[in-house]
Parts: structure tokens; C-alpha cells; sequence
């Protein structure tokens, strides 16, 4: 280690800082690792904590230095380079959650619908605990374990292997195994250890981990396995990937046979016949929950006969058959310090609470979301009282929760507390960060910056957006990253395109990206190979990207499937907005007239102006079909789509989002499969269907490639009419679409 020099740093120059500054920042990071996951020390407390000071007093006395200062003795932090990627062969998705008995009627009550099963047909589901760690899907092949991955994104995980190997409950073999399997589970680590654990590192002056659930991720996703080895890790099995051959018939029988394979399965699972007996299963479970030993946040129900898993499928993230159960949210009381506004990619204005730290669940906590402004002040968006309609004030005495992942939440407010200084807070109607007014549309519950991407925190909030994992996930571009970028004079990054002009622009300046504090030729080179890496995207995660109001995961993917191209999209929206705008004209047009009509009486003049306006529309005939197509594709409806024609109406985003296109490779969604007799027809369902309902019939027809679309246009090539069928039917006569019963199109769809 480095000799420790006198701390007095005035006589050294900005240089000489700096030098030893990122020399101490190596040195400390080393420790930290030797000491926190190598558990081999080199250096004695003393030694340690002098460097520490060292470097501190550096940092104060040249500021310059805070930022490149990195945070060190970060226990826990996730290592989210260095494991190699796995794409899962079976997504590995989340479950949807139930807070309330009435949700978990609700979830028998969908699954009956579109099974089409009547409420007293026999039903049965297993109810188990939802373990609060971290998956881990392992595959075997032959018998061996030959690969064992997170589940990261859903689609790609992370390759832990090496240190799923080292845990005791996870067998290396199994016999008797079909030839592929992948078993699913959750990894977690018991209350006797995580405590023991904690008081290791206690003892040596570090730092502890907050919870069982961060001390086993942390402990899972260590480069170097041997860590692994000395953490006391456990696995239970409850779920299954890629087959090559069914486990059983039944999620019971799947899992029994799982438990006979050498696996640890929850021992408190059970089959109920009823609601009622899910709900007494919970009931229990949660008794027993300060006693079981590890951290469990619910119980998770599923379907138990898996050919009806099979028929109820999933929606984009979640499946239809199971869902999980919360607890209810953990709670405590501080008091409330502060209101900061956070302003967020689509402008809107966050009230963020400060607080003074408290532990919630065993975590600390001291901001909280406020929601928006008529919830500070006790109402919600209809003006109806919450919480009493107790306004919240700074000073005020205030009760936190939070459920699971979900961000912490100011509750309620103590009034009995209060001593009188207590002061209201105004909500701002300006941007803090921009200036620009800030406003609120008629019933829109948040108050939005209209600064566009002249507002830095909105530019800056797009640009992580547009880098996140579910969008471009560019290695080593993160959130602090892109803050640097973005205020940088000379290397700037304001926009998505400016991130693929980036390396561009470094090499023909003196400003290279490599000679920055922090940046290396190895960095560099790192980054725009990352940037490159990702010019090759999918239409869906570019749309997504764009981070465009309203427009979710799911609703780009729709969009994506739809129209298959940028270009194509592009055009669409470009038309519906056309339409919309005749629409408003027509309708401007309208009230003029009956206004005017009004007073002179002269109303036999109304009909003959909406008739001229409608005549407006009629020149737009396309566009308003358009429109109609854009609106009727199923998921997108009017919301999306005013956000989207919005969005590629305003000038300055559309120029961005046409120089982003050109630098990139967009790839069309998966062309569905050939096979399929409806695979890329635009099917609508119309009336009663009776041998299934219409959610399954959707789902089924999206499986096999088709588009369900809510409305018929010219674009339809299949309408599905059951008794019943009404306009849709009419339109479709008019249009001479194919007309098929249920029947037909069961007929239609059986080759595949
Ligand atoms: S079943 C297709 N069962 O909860 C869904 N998940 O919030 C398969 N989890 O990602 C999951 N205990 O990590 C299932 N008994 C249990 C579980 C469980 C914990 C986790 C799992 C999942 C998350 C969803």
C-alpha cells in the first residue's frame, strides 16, 4: 500500500492531487474486494481507515476530484459485467399480484371466463410461498447440470454456473431425469445465516447487508465463485423451463417429481378446491410467516392441471394461471423533511419526499413518492377526500410503506403531532429544472413541464430511458454516465443520435473521450463498442425507446407486430394525424355554425355546415382510416395513439427520431410462422363464441401469427362472427371480407 502522506494536501498542485487521488481510489477498491468478497484482507484497519482519510481530505480540498471519485466499499453492489449472457430458451416471467381476498376472487373469476368454466365446475390450484430472493433457472442436460442462469431481463440472463455449483441444494446430477430439463427456483439464504453472516462482517468493521434477499443476490452474482462457496446459500424449486418430455400432468405431481429428483420443494404446499380454501391456506401460511426461518413476501397460487396452464397461457410478462398474494406493505413513522420536484421523461412534476431516515421491512428509507399535488393535499384526481383529507405538510409526522419492490409511499399523516410549524407546501407551476410552465390538462392528475427536450431533466430522464435495459441497453451508459455526457461542452450527448455520433465527433477533436478523468483507451473503446453493438435493434425495443407517452413494453411490441417497419408506422401516424386534425375542424366548423344558428334561429343551417365539414373528413377519407387502423389494433386504442401523433407532430423530437433511424439497423419482428393458415391476416371477433371465449380465441389466434384488430377496415381479411354479430358484421359485407362462424374458423386454424 501506498506510504500515507502528512494530511495536510495545501502544497500539492491540481496534478499531483489527482494522481494520488486515483492511485487511493485503486488501492481503496482493492482492499475493499479483499476484504468484502475475497474475505482475505491485506491491509489492517488502521491502514485502511488512514487511506480512507487520505483520500477524503483530497477530495474536499480539490473538488475537481468529487467527480471522478468513485463509491467504494459498496458490499452488495450487484457485479453486473464480467458473467456471460444466456438467452432462456422459455422466458422466465413474473407473476401478477393479488393484494386484496376480493383480487384473489377476481383471479378465479377471469380463469373461469376464458376457460368458459361456470362457477361451480371444479377448479383446483395450489397455493404455496413466494420466497423473497432472486430466481435461478438450471438446466440439465443427460442428467447433468450443465448451465445456470438468472433471469436478468426475462429473455436474458445472466451465466452464474460456476457459482450455482456451489450450492449445496442444487445436485450437479440427477437419474431418472428426462433428457432436457430446466428446473426454476428461487435462491435465498436463511435467517440464522444472513444474521451470522452480517456479524462477520460486523466484527471486521465492514459493512452489513440490509436484508436476506440483497445478501443472497449479492452472494449469487460474485465473479469469483469461490465467494459463492463460503456464503450459505439454498434453493427451492418451483417452477420449470425447457422439457423434453411433461413432468406430470399436474403443477402437484410436477413438483412431487421434481422433490424425488433430488430437489428441495416448499414443504407448505397445498391443493385447494375453493377461494375460500387459498384464502384459509394464507391465512396460515402468514401466521407462520415470523417463524419459517427465511423471508417470504406472499403465496403464490397456480392452476394445478397443466393441459389448462397450457390452454390459459401468458400475457406479456405474467402467466394467466398463477398469480401472487401479498402481504400487506410494511410500515413505520418519521417525520417529513422536504418536498423536492423530480421531473421525469414526459415532463411530469414528482413530489419526492425527504425524510428522516427510517427502516422499513429492514430497509432504510428516506424518500418516499408524494404521488402529485391533490394528493399532498388529500384528494385524489376527482377531488374526492383521501386519508381524511389531511393536506401533508413539511414537518408533519408521516407514515411509510412500501410493498415489495414498489417505491416507497407516503401513507398518512399523524395530525395529533403537529406543533405549529408546519409549513404547506405550493406546488410549483413553473419547471424547476427549465422554467417553462408547468400544466395541467383537464383530468390529468400530474402537472407537466411543456419545456420538451429544451428541459434538461426531461432530455436527460429520455436519454436513460432510452438506454435502459428493456430499450438499448448500452453496456457501460448509464445514468451517471449520460449525466457527465450531457453537460459536457466538448464530447456532448443531449440526444439518442448524439450517442451514435459519439465516437465520430471524439475522433475529430483533441477532446478524446479516453484522456478524460475516469476514461481510458480501454473504456473508450469498450463504449463505442457497445454503442455499435446496439445499432442493430428490433423495431419493438426502438420503439419502446423513444420513450413516448403512454407508449409501454407491450404497446410497442404491438405497434412493431403490426406494421413492421419504422417507415411504415411513421406514415400511419403521420396520415391519423391528418384525420384527427379534420376531425377537430369539422367539429370547430360545427359549433360555430350552431352557435351562430342559435341566435339567428336559423337552424336548418346546421345540418347543411356539418355536412360541409364532414365533406373535409370525406377528402381525408384515408387519413381516417388510417386513424381508425391505428386505433383499432388491439392494445393501442385512442390514448396511444393521440400520444403517438403528438409525439411525431412536434418538430424537434421527429427531426431526432429521423437521424436516430438513419444510423441504425432496425430489424422487423419475427416473420410468424409459415405454417400457420392465418399467420400475418388481420382477424376481428365479433358476437358470441361458444366453444371458447374470446380472450382464449385472441390469444390463440396471436399464437398462431394473426393480428386481432377491435374494428373492420379494408385492411381485415378475417372477420369471426358469432350469433349476435351486429355493425362489424354490416361493414364487413359492405368491404366483401371473408365472413367465417366459429366453426370455420376452428376448421381454418386446425392444420396448425
Ligand atoms: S412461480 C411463470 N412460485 O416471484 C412464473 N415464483 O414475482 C413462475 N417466486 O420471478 C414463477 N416464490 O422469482 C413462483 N413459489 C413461487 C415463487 C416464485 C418466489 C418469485 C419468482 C418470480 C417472482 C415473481
Amino acid at each position: 500500500m501506498k506510504q500515507i502522506e502528512p494530511l495536510d494536501p495545501s502544497g500539492l498542485s491540481q496534478e499531483q492531487a489527482q494522481a494520488e487521488f486515483l492511485e487511493l481510489q485503486t488501492q481503496l477498491a482493492a482492499a475493499d474486494q479483499a476484504y468484502h468478497q475475497n474475505d482475505a484482507p491485506f491491509l489492517s484497519d488502521a491502514a485502511y481507515d488512514a487511506a480512507k482519510r487520505r483520500y477524503k481530505v483530497l477530495a474536499e480540498a480539490f473538488p475537481e476530484l468529487k467527480d471522478i471519485a468513485t463509491q467504494l466499499d459498496s458490499v452488495g453492489a450487484p457485479v453486473t459485467s464480467g458473467f456471460g449472457k444466456i438467452q432462456h430458451v422459455v422466458p422466465m416471467l413474473s407473476l401478477g399480484n393479488a393484494f386484496e381476498d376480493s383480487d384473489v376472487a377476481d383471479f378465479d373469476r377471469s380463469i373461469r371466463n376464458y376457460l368458459g368454466f361456470g362457477a361451480s365446475q371444479p377448479l383446483r390450484f395450489t397455493a404455496e410461498p413466494k420466497i423473497d430472493g432472486l430466481s435461478l433457472s438450471l438446466r440439465y442436460e443427460k442428467g447433468v447440470l450443465i448451465q445456470a442462469a438468472t433471469r436478468g431481463d426475462g429473455a436474458t440472463g445472466e451465466n452464474v454456473t460456476a457459482n450455482a455449483r456451489t450450492i449445496a441444494d442444487i445436485p450437479q446430477q440427477l437419474s431418472g431425469a428426462p433428457e432436457v430439463l430446466e428446473v426454476r427456483g428461487e435462491v435465498y439464504m436463511s435467517h440464522e445465516d444472513f444474521a451470522a453472516l452480517n456479524a462477520r462482517h460486523t466484527e471486521r468493521g465492514g459493512k452489513t447487508f440490509a436484508n436476506p434477499r440483497n445478501a443472497a443476490a449479492g452472494s449469487l452474482r460474485q465473479l469469483d465463485a469461490e465467494i459463492t462457496r463460503l456464503r450459505p446459500l439454498r434453493f427451492f424449486a418451483y417452477s420449470w423451463g425447457d422439457l423434453s418430455a411433461p413432468l406430470a400432468q399436474t403443477q402437484t405431481g410436477a413438483i412431487e417429481r421434481l422433490h424425488e429428483l433430488g430437489f428441495q420443494t416448499n414443504p407448505l404446499t397445498q391443493t385447494c378446491a375453493s377461494v375460500a380454501e387459498m384464502i384459509a391456506h394464507y391465512r396460515q401460511i402468514e401466521a407462520q410467516r415470523a417463524t419459517l426461518g427465511y423471508d417470504i413476501d406472499g403465496v403464490v397460487y397456480k392452476v394445478d392441471d397443466l393441459a389448462l396452464q397450457g390452454r390459459l397461457g401468458f400475457r406479456s410478462t405474467t402467466p394467466r394461471w398463477a398469480i401472487a398474494h401479498k402481504f400487506p406493505a410494511e410500515l413505520a413513522w418519521t417525520r417529513l423533511e422536504a418536498i423536492d420536484i423530480q421531473v421525469g421523461r414526459t415532463g411530469a412534476l414528482s413530489p419526492v419526499a425527504r425524510l428522516t431516515p427510517v427502516t422499513v421491512g429492514g430497509v432504510v428509507v428516506s424518500n418516499a413518492t408524494l404521488h402529485n399535488e391533490d394528493y399532498i393535499r388529500g384528494r385524489d384526481n376527482k377531488g374526492e377526500e383521501i386519508r381524511g383529507g389531511k393536506e401533508i405538510r413539511i414537518g408533519d409526522w408521516v407514515q411509510v410503506y412500501r410493498a415489495g419492490d414498489v417505491i416507497p409511499k407516503v401513507a398518512d399523516v399523524d395530525l395529533t403531532k403537529r406543533n405549529g410549524d408546519e409549513q404547506t407546501f405550493d406546488f410549483p407551476e413553473t419547471c424547476p429544472e427549465c422554467g417553462s410552465p408547468a400544466v395541467r390538462e383537464e383530468g390529468d392528475a400530474v402537472r407537466r413541464c411543456t419545456g420538451g427536450i429544451i428541459c434538461p431533466a426531461q432530455a436527460i430522464e429520455k436519454l436513460k430511458h432510452f438506454v435502459s435495459r428493456k430499450a438499448f441497453d448500452i453496456e457501460g451508459l448509464g445514468a451517471k454516465q449520460l449525466e457527465m455526457f450531457y453537460n459536457d461542452p466538448d464530447l456532448p450527448i443531449r440526444t439518442p443520435v448524439d450517442i451514435y455520433t459519439l465516437e465520430q465527433r471524439d475522433l475529430g477533436q483533441f477532446t478524446k473521450l479516453k484522456n478524460r478523468p475516469g476514461w481510458g483507451d480501454q473504456s473508450a473503446a469498450n463504449l463505442f463498442a457497445a454503442i455499435t453493438e446496439k445499432r442493430n435493434i428490433s423495431l419493438g425495443r426502438m420503439i419502446f425507446a423513444l420513450g413516448i407517452r403512454h407508449v409501454g413494453e407491450v404497446a410497442a411490441k404491438d405497434l412493431a407486430l403490426h406494421f413492421g417497419s419504422w417507415e411504415d408506422l411513421a406514415s400511419a401516424v403521420d396520415a391519423a394525424r391528418s384525420a384527427a386534425l379534420a376531425h377537430r375542424a369539422a367539429d370547430l366548423a360545427e359549433d360555430q355554425e350552431r352557435e351562430r344558428a342559435s341566435s339567428e334561429g336559423r337552424r336548418a343551417k346546421i345540418k347543411e355546415t356539418r355536412e360541409a365539414a364532414l365533406s373535409v373528413l370525406e377528402l381525408h377519407r384515408t387519413a381516417r382510416e388510417a386513424w381508425e387502423d391505428l386505433i383499432g389494433i388491439d392494445g393501442i386504442g385512442a390514448t396511444v395513439g393521440l400520444s403517438l401523433s403528438d409525439a411525431l407532430a412536434n418538430m424537434q423530437e421527429r427531426a431526432v427520431i429521423d437521424d436516430l433511424v438513419a444510423q441504425l439497423n432496425i430489424s422487423a419482428p419475427a416473420a410468424p410462422s409459415q405454417e400457420s393458415p392465418v399467420a400475418g391476416l388481420t382477424v376481428v371477433f365479433t358476437g358470441k363464441l361458444e366453444k371458447m371465449t374470446r380472450d382464449e380465441a385472441k390469444a390463440r389466434a396471436e399464437s398462431l401469427g394473426a393480428k386481432v384488430s377491435g374494428s373492420v377496415s379494408k385492411k381485415t381479411d378475417i372477420l369471426v362472427a358469432g350469433p349476435g354479430a351486429g355493425s362489424k358484421e354490416k361493414k364487413a359485407l359492405e368491404l366483401g371480407i371473408r365472413i367465417l362462424d366459429e366453426d370455420g374458423w376452428l376448421a381454418e386454424i386446425a392444420a396448425s
